[in-house]
Order: structure tokens, then C-alpha cells, then sequence
């Protein structure tokens, strides 16, 4: 189904020179417009520090969306209508005095002002994010249609996050701020809710009676791509298993909600955040693991180490690599833990949610107790998106000799559709103001509060990251995190 909206916008992207503004939010809308799901009167205002001229942004935007869409997705005709959207003014986001060009450019539509959806998306560093709010509030620019659009990360800890939150909700409710994950806009990732909610046959299933463990990994082959600066003071824990890993585990975990409303969904959510067990103390050792990328190959070409990337401290401590032993203490998931791992320059660029079942409960087939495989659930979100649920059965002719298959859901082969780019999905909602897929102040709170303990112990421990070579699967601590369980990462168990 295509959405589409009439809804008349203004969309201020503030930070529009940057890395996200550019490799993320412009391509996406330019595909919207390409697709005509946007607004004909719809504006895209880009804002940043730079003094570019309108033409020299335009060109910047061009390039972009040219680089980061594939090739024949990009059209010079539909560029050159797109590019009648595009706006660029140069302005000192946290000064209020710095908005009157953008004041005198939002007053062109008159009386329309107060009907149009106003975004303001902060494609900034997030310590900015109170002082622009209310810089924007004390410009007169906050109308009745006014929203604030938060990427990730919300801070680095709790109390930075808090205080983001406290100081952005001073100037706009909480129900007018959209915070992104963009992994929530990924169509497999909604795919969870409809396999799990949609369906009769897994959710008597989904629970410790049934499930021996989940395993969550994101795995990219990219390093930390020209980010040096920011991402040595983040690192892995911070900048996926925070956000994207804890939301793909708490859709996993989640009990079904009443409704498929923002707030019954995201206070699920909420729930199985608090209901975390806290690393603490001795499990650390046992229950995390930290990697840090050397030099090594991906796809046959050479690459360097972390620590010989630029903007990054040649004596760093920072991970590019977490694994983890995650507990859910409640009642359907006492005992089943969720296995999550995320790097960078890992051997291949996979994101995948592995539900292995447990074994039957009495073998049947006594002569081949070790052809058994147990049942197993493996939901792909990226490449080749795909759900595929192993299943033993007989293999034909004489005799009873078991083998396991798969049932296999290609969505690109099932789909004629193209599936939308997260970015795409989650800015489409932010006009239509639907907030269901984006995140509830408390949700990141509660998820800075279990990675804090973490990251707290670590600090305390003076744990450094075991080295890795890129291109391969991290540090073989990460190995030993599942075989001390008598498990296996799914690559080795296929
Ligand atoms: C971002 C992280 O949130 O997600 C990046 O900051 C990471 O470090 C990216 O590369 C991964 O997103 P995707 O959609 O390519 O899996």
C-alpha cells in the first residue's frame, strides 16, 4: 500500500551540509517526490552554518542523491522538479537572531503558516538539540503544526539524554517530538509485528517453553567512514546496541499490544526495557564482550586499522565491535537468553533475528537423534531481506531419513513493490504526524540506564577491546560468550 500526503509542509533541515542530511534525509525525500507522495506545495529548507549559495547547495544535493541512490533511481527531469523544493539559507542554528531570513521565508504562505506542517528535523550534533529548540521557540517560529524531529544518539548517557530530553520538552511536547531510529522504519522490522501479531501459529510459541535463545546481530562491513571524531567518543555500545539492537529486541520481546496505537506499543517497549537484567559486577566478563578492528581485508581489499583511521585517538580504547549476553526477567522470557552483536568491518554486511526453538520433547526417530535439527526462525533485515523457518522433513524414497529445509519468504521475489528506505517511511510519518515508529522519551532513558551499567563497569574494570582483524566475525571472546552456553552464532550452525 503507498502512502501518500496532501498535507502542505515545510521541512527545515537543520544541519543540511552534513553527513546525515546528505547520505540519508535528501535522497530519501528526493525518492518521495520521484514517486509523487509528497505534498506538491511541500518545502525542503536547508539550514547550516555554511554560506553556500542557493546554487551551491542544490549542486551538493544533486551529487549526493546521485551517489547514494542506485544507479537509474536518479533522473535529471525528476531531480530538476525535485530541486524546485529545495531552499537553502545560511543560519547559526542556537542563535535566535540568525532565523529572521528563514522567519521572512515561512511567512510567504500567509495565513496557510499556521496549517502547514512545520518540521524542524535537527540533523545536528545532539548537545545542540535544547539550545536550537529554543532558539527556534524565542525566533517565533513554534506554530500550531510544529514538530521537532531528534536523530539518534539522544546523549551518551542518561543524564545527558534526560537532559536533552527535559530541555527540548520545554519548548515542544512530547507529543511533538518525533525521535528517529531508523531502524524502525525498515520494512522487516515492521514485518516482526505482522509475523508475530498477524499471525495465529508463533505467538503460543514465542516464550521460554518454546524458545531455547534469540540472537540478534548487525553486522557491517564498513568502517567508521570519515565519522572518526564522533564515533571514538561512541563506540559500538553506544551507537547501535543503545538504539537499533535494544528496539529490535524489545519487538521481539514485546507481549502483544492492545492496540496498534503509538502508546500502547511504545509502553510495551517500556516494559521489557526495565525488565533487563543489569550487567553488572563479574558478569560483565562472562556476559560482554568488546572488539576493536585492525587492519585486514573485506572483499579481497585492504583496509586499516581502527586506530590508523582519521580523527580517531592512535591509543583508543573505544569498541567497534559488542557482543552480549542479554536477560529479559519476566515471566515468558525467564531463561532464554538474546544473544546481540554488532561491529564494523565485520566479513559480510548482514542484520539478522535468529528464534531458535528448542528440541522436540521426545525423539522419535532414535536412529537419528543427530540429523535432529532444532526448529529456527531467521528473520533477515538486510541484505536480501527474507524470513526463513528450518524445518525438518523426510527426504523421499525408502526408508525414513530426516532432513532439515527451508521455508523460504523472499520479499523481494514475493513483492513486486519496492520497499521503501527507512528514511523514507519514517519522514512520510513525521508529515503525517504518526509517531508509532518513533521513540517515547522514556524508552531512551530506560535504555541508557541498562548501558550505562554497562559502560560504568567497563570504565571501572579498565576493560580495552580485544582486537580483531576486519573481515572477519570479531574477537573470539565473542565465540566463547555463545559455546559457554553450549550454543552457536548462526554462522557456524548453518
Ligand atoms: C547508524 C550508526 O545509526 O546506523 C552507524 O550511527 C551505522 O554507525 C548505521 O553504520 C547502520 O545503519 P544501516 O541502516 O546501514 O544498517
Amino acid at each position: 500500500m503507498k502512502i501518500k500526503t496532501d498535507a502542505p509542509f515545510d521541512m527545515i533541515v537543520i544541519g543540511a551540509s552534513g553527513d546525515l542530511a546528505q547520505r540519508k534525509l535528501l535522497p530519501a525525500l528526493y525518492f518521495l517526490h520521484k514517486h509523487g507522495d509528497l505534498s506538491p506545495t511541500g518545502r525542503i529548507i536547508g539550514v547550516a552554518r555554511h554560506e553556500w549559495t542557493q546554487d551551491e547547495f542544490l549542486r551538493t544535493a544533486e551529487a549526493s542523491c546521485r551517489k547514494y541512490l542506485d544507479q537509474g533511481d536518479f533522473s535529471d527531469d525528476d531531480w530538476s522538479s525535485f530541486a524546485r523544493r529545495l531552499h537553502y539559507l545560511a543560519l547559526a542554528a542556537t542563535e535566535p537572531e540568525s532565523y529572521a531570513d528563514l522567519a521572512r521565508l515561512l511567512a510567504q504562505d500567509g495565513e496557510d503558516a499556521e496549517r502547514r506542517a512545520r518540521i524542524f528535523y535537527l540533523a545536528t550534533p545532539p548537545d545542540l538539540y535544547g539550545s536550537i529548540s529554543h532558539a527556534i521557540a524565542a525566533a517565533g517560529l513554534i506554530t500550531s503544526g510544529a514538530r521537532i524531529v531528534l536523530e539518534k544518539p539522544i546523549g551518551s548517557d542518561l543524564d545527558s539524554a534526560a537532559a536533552i530530553n527535559a530541555s527540548v520538552g520545554e519548548v515542544f511536547p512530547e507529543d511533538r517530538i518525533y525521535r528517529i531510529d531508523h531502524y524502525l522504519g525498515k520494512e522487516t522490522v515492521q514485518n516482526l509485528m505482522a509475523l508475530r501479531f498477524g499471525n495465529a501459529l508463533f505467538e503460543p510459541m514465542w516464550r521460554s517453553e518454546h524458545v531455547d535463545h534469540v540472537q540478534i546481530t548487525v553486522a557491517e562491513t564498513l568502517g567508521v567512514e570519515g565519522r572518526g571524531a564522533y564515533y571514538d567518543q561512541s563506540g559500538a555500545l553506544r551507537d547501535m546496541v543503545q538504539n537499533h539492537l535494544l528496539q529490535l529486541l524489545c519487538l521481539v520481546a514485546m507481549e502483544p499490544p492492545s492496540r496498534l496505537a503509538q502508546d500502547a506499543i511504545r509502553e510495551e517497549k517500556i516494559k521489557v526495557l526495565r525488565s533487563l537484567r543489569p550487567i553488572e559486577g563479574e558478569d560483565l566478563a562472562r556476559k560482554t564482550v568488546r572488539g576493536q578492528y585492525r587492519e585486514g581485508a573485506i572483499a579481497g581489499q585492504s583496509v586499516v586499522g581502527y586506530l590508523e583511521e582519521p580523527d580517531t585517538d592512535p591509543a583508543s580504547g573505544t569498541e567497534t565491535f559488542v557482543a552480549l549476553k542479554a536477560e529479559v526477567d519476566n515471566w515468558r522470557w525467564a531463561g532464554v537468553p538474546f544473544y546481540l552483536r554488532t561491529g564494523k568491518r565485520m566479513g559480510h554486511r548482514v542484520s539478522e533475528i535468529i528464534i531458535q526453538f528448542r528440541r522436540v520433547p521426545h525423539l522419535l526417530f532414535t536412529d537419528q537423534a543427530n540429523a535432529i535439527q532444532d526448529n529456527r526462525l531467521v528473520i533477515r533485515l538486510q541484505p536480501d531481506e527474507s524470513i526463513k523457518l528450518a524445518l525438518m522433513i523426510k527426504t523421499p524414497g525408502a526408508g525414513m531419513a530426516l532432513r532439515r529445509v527451508h521455508l523460504n519468504l523472499n520479499m523481494a521475489e514475493t513483492f513486486e513493490e519496492r520497499p521503501a528506505l527507512a528514511y523514507e517511511r519514517l519522514l512520510m510519518d513525521v508529515i503525517r504526524g504518526n509517531a508509532t515508529l518513533f521513540m517515547h522519551r522514556t524508552e531512551v532513558e530506560e535504555a541508557w540506564r541498562w548501558i550505562d551499567t554497562i559502560l560504568e563497569g567497563w570504565e571501572a574494570r579498565g576493560d580495552r577491546p580485544r582486537y580483531y582483524n576486519a573481515g572477519t566475525w570479531g574477537p573470539p571472546e565473542s565465540i566463547a560468550l555463545v559455546v559457554r552456553d553450549e550454543r552457536a552464532w548462526y554462522e557456524h550452525l548453518v
